[in-house]
Formats: structure tokens, sequence, C-alpha cells
């Protein structure tokens, strides 16, 4: 099958990495030197990708990050008769606005925490009355992992709202959503969908902060471990309370969506999920961790997903669990260092690990080029056992200024 993958992230590498193990011949738009060791990398703009999937006789295109799906490729892709892995940009709406996305959640009766959609400050004062002292402030559209606030007190949400509308976050920023805080552990499922049918991926959770023990900023994610802390039995539970209603909420407005629905979740006290957000694409660091344990084909699951023919809720899984440590450059997330020599990838892969690249370039040697560099992959028996060998494998590779979590999978429920 040939296969052609967008995006140039970790994420990415993760997917390309599956399908070439797969047996499929893989393409990689734009890709990244990690994606060119299993795919064929193609630096062209996204206006030229669907002549030139067309021109290729592409099988099939995997859209990776959340951006040109909001902009619509797909529908242009499919346009040409190309099946596509990822929604259209009606059904993209789900993350490229949260005020389309809160709304769809309330009229549709998922769990999820009162809100006010805002034009103005003066909007944002009247909410605050309403949603108690706890409150997180979104910015509307799209600010790459950006653009969310949880806020203590009216006043930290006052100031947070006050930048999304004076245009720290750009366009994103002219619509604002405030919704109370739900407190509890956050879980991310993610579930790939023909437009009609679920099929629910391994559970995976993420380590968003920069720091051990969840301290400092938030980051894209610092470290996945698969299988997540949930139970069997909580993905049957939001199986039937959060997808199958969205599905049948997306066809009552005529959105065919095909791709992944990716959730996050808060689990109260009560043990009661509320749905935060949905996202349009994969998860990344998690698909770094998902896509290891799939010992089907991944090609066929997402085509017979691009082309509505999704047959029953059997993702064959590992029972190996799977830990991914990110390594972030100096300054990661506020700022990077960039173009600094990475040396020891070839050690660390000797000790067992995979090394998804994310942001690194090849300039005089192996470099880094963005702020999530590399993420090492390892699988074990038991978390333990991986996240061991993924830490082992991490010490192999250096670059000045990295930067690493060291409790990725520690967390416990999984050891
Ligand atoms: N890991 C967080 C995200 O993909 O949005």
């Amino acid at each position: 099958m040939k296969v052609a993958v967008v995006g140039k992230g970790g994420r990415e590498h993760a997917i390309a990495w599956k399908l070439k193990n797969d047996g499929c011949d893989v393409f990689a738009i734009p890709g990244n030197p990690g994606i060119a060791q299993v795919a064929e990398c193609i630096d062209i703009p996204m206006k030229a990708v669907a002549e030139w999937c067309r021109d290729r006789a592409i099988e099939l295109l995997v859209i990776g990050p959340e951006a040109p799906l909001c902009e619509g490729l797909a529908d242009e892709v499919r346009g040409q008769g190309i099946p596509v892995f990822g929604p259209g940009q009606d059904g993209a709406q789900l993350e490229g606005s949260k005020s389309f996305s809160k709304i769809f959640f309330q009229e549709i009766g998922l769990a999820t925490a009162p809100f006010f959609v805002c034009h103005s400050s003066a909007e944002v004062a009247e909410a605050l009355k309403e949603l108690g002292d706890e409150v997180v402030v979104k910015a509307d559209g799209l600010a790459a992992g950006k653009g969310v606030v949880v806020c203590s007190n009216h006043e930290q949400a006052t100031e947070a709202a006050a930048a999304m509308f004076g245009g720290e976050y750009g366009p994103a920023g002219k619509i604002v959503v405030v919704e109370k805080r739900i407190r509890g552990r956050e879980v991310s499922v993610l579930a790939i969908t023909d437009g009609k049918s679920v099929s629910l991926l391994p559970s995976a959770e993420d380590h968003k902060a920069i720091f051990d023990g969840d301290e400092g900023p938030n980051t894209g994610g610092m470290g996945t471990v698969s299988p997540g802390w949930v139970q069997a039995d909580f993905e049957q539970r939001v199986r039937r309370d959060f997808f199958e209603p969205t599905i049948a909420g997306l066809n009552a407005r005529g959105i065919d969506y095909r791709g992944v629905l990716y959730a996050g979740f808060m689990i109260d006290a009560d043990g009661k999920p509320w749905i935060l957000e949905y996202n349009c694409r994969f998860g990344d660091p998690e698909t770094q961790v998902i896509l290891p344990r799939l010992t089907g084909h991944l090609g066929e699951l997402l085509l017979a997903a691009a082309k509505g023919q999704l047959l029953d809720d059997t993702i064959a899984v590992s029972p190996r669990a799977s830990v991914c440590v990110v390594l972030a450059s100096g300054g990661y997330p506020e700022s990077s260092t960039h173009d600094v020599l990475i040396e020891g990838v070839s050690e660390a892969e000797a000790e067992g690990a995979v090394i998804f690249h994310a942001g690194t370039k090849l300039e005089d040697g192996l470099r880094t080029a963005g702020g999530r560099v590399l993420g090492v992959m390892a699988m074990g028996d038991t978390v333990f056992d991986a996240r061991t060998m993924a830490y082992e494998s991490a010490a192999k590779i250096s670059f000045e200024g990295k930067q690493l979590r060291t409790d990725i999978g520690a967390r416990g429920a999984n050891l």
C-alpha cells in the first residue's frame, strides 16, 4: 500500500515507522531526518499535496497535525478521489473552535463543565459571576498548544481573557470560552472512527508539565506511558456516554468524520468523567506509545476508516507496555535553543529503544531544530521494564541543554 503522511514531528515519525514495519510504501510531507529512515520525504507546499497524491497514485493520505485539517486539506484531497485519514474542515472544528465544541457537547448532552462564550471583557465579567472562583479561560481558536489558562481567582481570569482579546494568541483569541474548573485526574482516550463505528485505541497517559512531579509550565507533552491508568470498564463507559453520542451528533449535523477522535477527560473525585476537549488528530507523544502496541496492520485500519468501512471494535493490542521519554531543548517550553549537535542516537538504539525524531535537522551532523527534539520509546513486559530501558537509552543521547523528566510512567497503577 502506498501511504503518504503529512507532518514533521514525533507523532508522524511513529505513524511512518509503524506503516513501514507493516510493509507499506511510505512517503512523508515534509518529514524529518528520522522519518527519512523509513519514508521518502517530499518537500512541497500544502496546496500542492492533492495533485501530488493523485500523480503518485497514493492509496491513503494520513494527516498528522491539526492545522492542515482545520484548513481543509482532507476535503481537498478527498476531492481527488483519494482516501484520507483525518476529518474534513467541518469535523476539525471540534479542535479548531472551542466554542463550537462546547456548544456541541451541551447540545448532545455530554458531561462537560458549565461555560460561557465571551466576545468582550464585559461578558467575561458576567460569566465569572456565575462560575465561581476557579475557572479555565480558553482562546477559541488554535494556539499551538497554548491558549488555555487555569485560574484560581477572578483576577487571573480577567487578566488571561484580556491578554487573549488583546491579541496574545492572534485571531485565536477573538472569542474566549470561560468554563468552571473541574478538579481531578486527566486522562486521554483516542478512538478511530469511520463516521459510523468507533474503535478505541489502547489507553495512554501524557505528562504535560516540564518538570518531575508535574511541576512547572505545561508543554506539548514530556513523555507517555501505555497502558494509562484507566481500567477496561472505563473505556466501555466513555464509549457509551461520549464517543457514540458524539458520532450520532456529528451525523445529525451532516458531518462525516473519518479519523481520530482524541478525547481529553477529567475524572473527578467521585470517578465521574467530564469531557474537557476533543482533538481532531493523534496525540503527540501518545502516538509514540500507542502505535508500537498495535499488532495489526495500521495502514489497513486507517484505510478502512478513511473508506467508511471500519468493521468492528477489535484493534489487536500487545499486552506489553511502552514508555516514551521526550528529550527537549534548553529553555523549552518558553523558548528553545536550536542548531545544537546531538550525539549518541545509535548507542541509544543499541540499548533497545526506538528513537522518534521530533525537532531535528541534518546540518553538519544531527542537530536540534525545535523544543521537543527526540522521543525515546521502549517496550517491556511491565511498565517498570519499559521505563528502565527507555531511561537507559535516553542516557546515551547528549546535546547541550538537554531536558527530560525522570518520572515518566512512575505515577503508579501501572507498575
Ligand atoms: N499530548 C498532547 C497533545 O497531543 O495535544
